[in-house]
């Protein structure tokens, strides 16, 4: 949409044009210090339309855009009117939706220096969806040094918010997955450290919704949903030691990515941790 503004533009007054300005105006009289003083009224002869281009609208990058939470996240942000562009490995890979067409997909790893370069220009906010399993080493690797390399980018760039997808704490499940865990935990404090006042962390336990798997849809949501109702309101038994993580309530990937869009777009959402709880509440407001 363009914005129309009118220009005022004052011109010196021909004797012509004062007479007639006189005539139009001649029950207006300004303020003087000087009783048989009329000053000279402010003429408008003419009007100018001049079209004024929109104001830059926000460009939000996500990393990891073509997997199962970062799908959620350009959908999300198109809905908003954001421009919205995306890095991974893969590129666009194997999505063939409409909304997929409106996004510019870059190819690059966040594990190689210099691949951020062409995907954080003008970007105004970031959401990091790059994460993954495997051995402790490769954990760290992807869920850690990936996005501290991404986090270090963005702050280098500019960038204004910066939102992680992290995890819930699951106590002794954290063990199993050192590296998991230990990467994420260094990622939050880069971000904190990087983007004191813009730096949003997500702390989702399991997240349901419609995984695409090639050309598959897995529907997650059976067995999160139901839960996602019973355990919600569950919340003294998360903190039970050991058992704690079991009571934790998944979230829909929906609600991730909507709170994900919000944190990277609303100046006045509170920088630092929001844990499953938070999501929950935060996607239920309107
Ligand atoms: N799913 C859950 O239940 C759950 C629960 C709690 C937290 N989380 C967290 O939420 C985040 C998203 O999870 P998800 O389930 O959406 O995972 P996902 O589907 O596996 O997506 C991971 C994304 O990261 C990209 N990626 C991996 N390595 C990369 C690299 N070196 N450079 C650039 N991009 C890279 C992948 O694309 P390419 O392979 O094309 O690079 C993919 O788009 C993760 O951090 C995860 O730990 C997920």
């Amino acid at each position: 949409m363009r914005i129309i503004v009118s220009r005022l533009i004052q011109h010196s007054s021909s004797p012509f044009s004062r007479l007639h300005n006189v005539g139009l105006l001649r029950n207006v009289r300004l303020l003087s210090t000087d009783s048989n003083k009329v000053d000279e009224p402010f003429k408008v002869e003419e009007a100018e339309t001049v079209q004024v281009p929109p104001p830059p609208s926000e460009k939000l990058l996500v990393l990891g855009g073509n997997g199962f939470v970062g799908s959620h996240v350009c959908r999300e942000a198109l809905s908003h009117g954001l421009s919205v562009c995306s890095l991974s490995r893969s590129g666009r890979s194997s999505i063939k939706e409409p909304w997929a067409d409106k996004v510019v997909w870059h190819q690059g790893s966040l594990l190689v220096p210099d691949s951020l370069k062409d995907a954080l220009n003008d970007v105004t906010a970031v959401v990091s969806c790059v994460g993954g399993f495997g051995s402790n080493s490769h954990m760290y690797k992807i869920n850690g040094t990936a996005n501290i390399n991404a986090i270090r980018a963005a702050a280098d760039q500019g960038v204004k918010r910066f939102v992680y997808i992290s995890a819930a704490d699951f106590g002794v499940a954290n063990y199993l997955l050192q590296g998991y865990y230990e990467g994420k935990k260094a990622a939050e404090a880069e971000l904190l450290s990087k983007f004191t006042y813009g730096g949003v962390i997500l702390r989702p336990g399991f997240i349901h919704g419609t995984r695409q798997v090639g050309s598959m849809k897995i529907p997650l949501g059976i067995i999160g949903s139901p839960l996602e109702m019973v355990l919600q309101h569950a919340k003294p038994l998360n903190r039970l030691p050991l058992i704690g993580a079991l009571f934790t309530p998944p979230v829909s990937a929906s609600a991730v990515a909507k709170v994900a869009v919000r944190a990277a777009t609303d100046p006045v959402f509170p920088p630092g941790i929001v844990d499953v709880y938070g999501i929950l509440r935060y996607s239920d407001q309107k």
